[in-house]
């Protein structure tokens, strides 16, 4: 008998939570760190929005509520959802839960049986991967094509759904790619949905950055689409357009009454409730006139430094990088620098088991951060399952605008170093 069960292997994690380590390991050889791998605001939770979780508390409301959500705030999403999709969601179809991650997890283990098949975003956030392998089904990624602009057609989703097809993740504005779903594609996209799945198919729509888009781009769900909204799980949150990432606060607005019941019953056996203050606060954020500007605000800041980023980017000898058009992420592709600094030659000529370890795009990431310490996303971050070959970093300009300019600076120096890159092999042995 083994200590871990057995379904324990199978469980992914988010990189960008377990990067702490080497960043830390850097701060404490006295490197200072330019951070782009966090995927938060750098902007503090609104004073407005602050104020009623401290009256809430301050008033007494810290007692455990209804699983589903207080119905003050599911109201309130009801209403962002008709003003924002046009749908008119019952509360009783919406689940509040501890962030947009938790119904990932609760789509998976409702929906999917082992051997079902799941089709979701490569490179898309990487919890989608985790939890299709941890239920057992099938990982379909849709590869996104940089040379497509990141974007897919409706015959690309068409290709990869079989009768074993049972959920359809879709996420945007993308993390990472910034890319951004319009009406036309939707369209297009809801389409083939309604031609090839059963009406027991569930589309997991990830919109939690729905309000950071750039160019005056408007935010289009799936769920509006003609005979979407019952198929749809409708998920967005105030981690990213409130700043609100350790507030821990979404929602995911499902098709049927009885689906929203098992939602909340996870939210039992696992939180019990979301606390009511923290979602007195998150309906402020919706119901307050003093939340679009604040938005607005932290919005032209991502713009101005993706203004500022993409041409500096570009600027580096062997990387190209697209203008992204919502979320806070740059994703450039770097195999040219992979190629020049003797990355790829390197990895090739590992043993085997190390090789199996890393990549490029994760090594030249760990040079970065030891070397020159920037920290980045590496490619593999978002979903390994038929990544090879694919060289590219993800950058969170959810940092300052010096911040921006000083680790591009060094990316820079970094991306001519092929000596440095040598040296750090042989010193580091990061790989065994
Ligand atoms: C696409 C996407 N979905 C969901 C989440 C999870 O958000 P939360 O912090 O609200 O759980 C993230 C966070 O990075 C994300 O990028």
């Amino acid at each position: 008998m083994s200590l871990l069960a057995g379904r324990i292997a199978a469980l992914g994690t988010e990189n960008a939570f377990k990067l702490g380590e080497d960043i830390q390991r850097c701060l404490d050889r006295g490197l200072d760190v330019v951070k782009f791998n966090l995927g938060e605001p750098d902007f503090d939770s609104a004073a407005h929005i602050n104020r009623t979780g401290i009256e809430q508390i301050e008033a007494g409301n810290t007692h455990y509520c209804d699983p589903a959500g207080i119905l003050p705030l599911r109201k309130a999403i009801s209403n962002w959802i008709g003003a924002t999709r046009g749908l008119d969601v019952d509360p009783s179809r919406i689940v509040v839960t501890p962030g947009a991650k938790p119904p990932i997890s609760f789509t998976l283990l409702t929906y999917v049986d082992a051997g079902d098949e799941v089709i979701y975003p490569s490179p898309g956030f990487p919890i989608y991967e985790s939890w299709v392998t941890f239920v057992g089904a099938k990982p379909v990624p849709l590869h996104l094509e940089e040379e497509r602009g990141f974007a897919f057609g409706p015959e690309d989703l068409a290709r990869l759904i079989t009768a074993k097809t049972k959920v359809i993740i879709l996420c945007s504005p993308s993390n990472p790619t910034g890319g951004v779903l319009h009406r036309d594609d939707l369209r297009g996209i809801a389409e083939v949905i309604r031609d090839r799945c059963g009406p027991d198919v569930r589309v997991y729509s990830d919109e939690v950055y729905e309000r950071i888009l750039f160019d005056g781009e408007t935010h289009a769900s799936i769920a509006s689409e003609e005979g979407m909204e019952e198929r749809t799980v409708l998920v967005s949150g105030h981690s990213k357009s409130y700043a609100m990432t350790g507030w821990r606060l979404g929602w995911a607005a499902v098709p049927t009454r009885q689906e929203a019941q098992v939602f909340k019953q996870f939210n039992i056996n696992i939180v019990s409730c979301v606390p009511p203050f923290v979602q007195e606060a998150g309906r402020t954020a919706y119901e307050s006139p003093e939340t679009q500007p604040v938005v607005d605000k932290m919005v032209e800041a991502f713009q101005r430094r993706r203004d500022w980023i993409v041409p500096a980017l570009n600027d580096i000898e062997g990387m190209r990088c697209q203008m992204p058009k919502g979320a806070f992420y740059v994703f450039p592709n770097i195999a040219g620098v992979c190629e020049s600094l003797g990355v790829v030659e390197a990895h090739q000529a590992m043993p085997p088991e190390v090789r199996a370890r890393t990549n490029p795009s994760n090594m030249f990431q760990m040079f970065l951060l030891y070397r020159y310490g920037v920290a980045t996303m590496d490619r593999n971050s978002f979903g390994a399952i038929g990544a090879e070959g694919q060289h590219y970093l993800r950058l969170s300009i959810a940092t300052s605008m010096e911040s921006c300019q000083e680790g591009v600076g060094r990316m820079k120096e970094a991306a001519a170093d092929r000596e440095g890159f040598a040296r750090f092999l042989d010193e580091e042995k990061l790989w065994g």
